[in-house]
């Protein structure tokens, strides 16, 4: 029985163009070279094209200064746009006390002005304004017809309900599970674990500002849970 023995191509038979067998490599780098050329030829005539510029066409100095101004112009006003709200969240406007206190505000949003609260409100009221960090604090009337130099936080502290003031009770009491505080805003019933926060309640230029607590509760002789 006759047998056939077939040799091994050698490596420039595998990729001989005449030998009719494909070679991958050599195909690679014709195209490779082929789009370089290309590239190059593109280049070449962007070149010519930025050369060929005539010297009256180049905006002068001037010209270029304004461009540069109207570009830079209408870039920054989107980003002072986009960085205003944040520094608006950080830094609230408008309503800082003198002393880095809060101007206590009304249910209508202005300022509490001493002289006209104490007209409108007598001895013994409790009045929710607008306290530190935007919560309900009462201001509180004495009975020498003066603003108490302190403020209560609403804020139930059992789970944040805002207390309501029960004058024919004298107490304040939580509508929600039924917490009670006395009329300093000292705890006398659960479930709340806790008093009332305070706030100073200062008068600066007439205007009844609230300076946040950092004293011992009076109330209690603890250390003020909330500071
Ligand atoms: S939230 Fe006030 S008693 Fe529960």
């Amino acid at each position: 029985m006759a047998s056939t023995t077939l040799s091994p191509a050698t490596p420039s038979q595998l990729c001989s163009s005449k030998s009719g067998i494909f070679c991958p490599t050599h195909a690679g780098f014709a195209k490779l070279t082929r789009n370089n050329m290309v590239s190059k030829e593109k280049r070449m005539r962007i070149a010519c094209q930025a050369t060929s510029i005539t010297a009256d066409k180049v905006p002068d100095m001037g010209k270029r200064k304004l461009m540069n101004l109207l570009l830079l112009g209408t870039i920054s006003l989107p980003s002072a746009g986009m960085l205003l709200p944040y520094t608006y969240f950080f830094v609230p406007p408008g309503n800082l006390g003198a002393g880095g206190g809060t101007i206590a505000k009304d249910a209508i949003g202005n300022d509490v002005v001493a002289d006209q609260w104490l007209k409108t409100h007598g001895p013994g009221d409790r009045t929710l304004t607008q306290g530190l960090k935007g919560d309900p604090t009462y201001l509180i009337v004495e009975k020498d017809r003066t603003l108490a130099t302190y403020g209560i936080n609403g804020v139930c502290t059992h789970l944040g309900c805002v207390v309501p003031w029960n004058s024919a009770e004298n107490k304040f009491i939580c509508p929600c599970h039924g917490s009670q505080y006395n009329e300093q805003g000292k705890v006398v019933r659960g479930p709340a674990p806790l008093s009332l926060a305070l706030a100073h309640a200062d008068i600066d230029e007439g205007k009844v500002v609230f300076v946040p607590w950092v004293e011992t509760d009076f109330r209690t002789g603890d250390t003020p849970w909330w500071a």
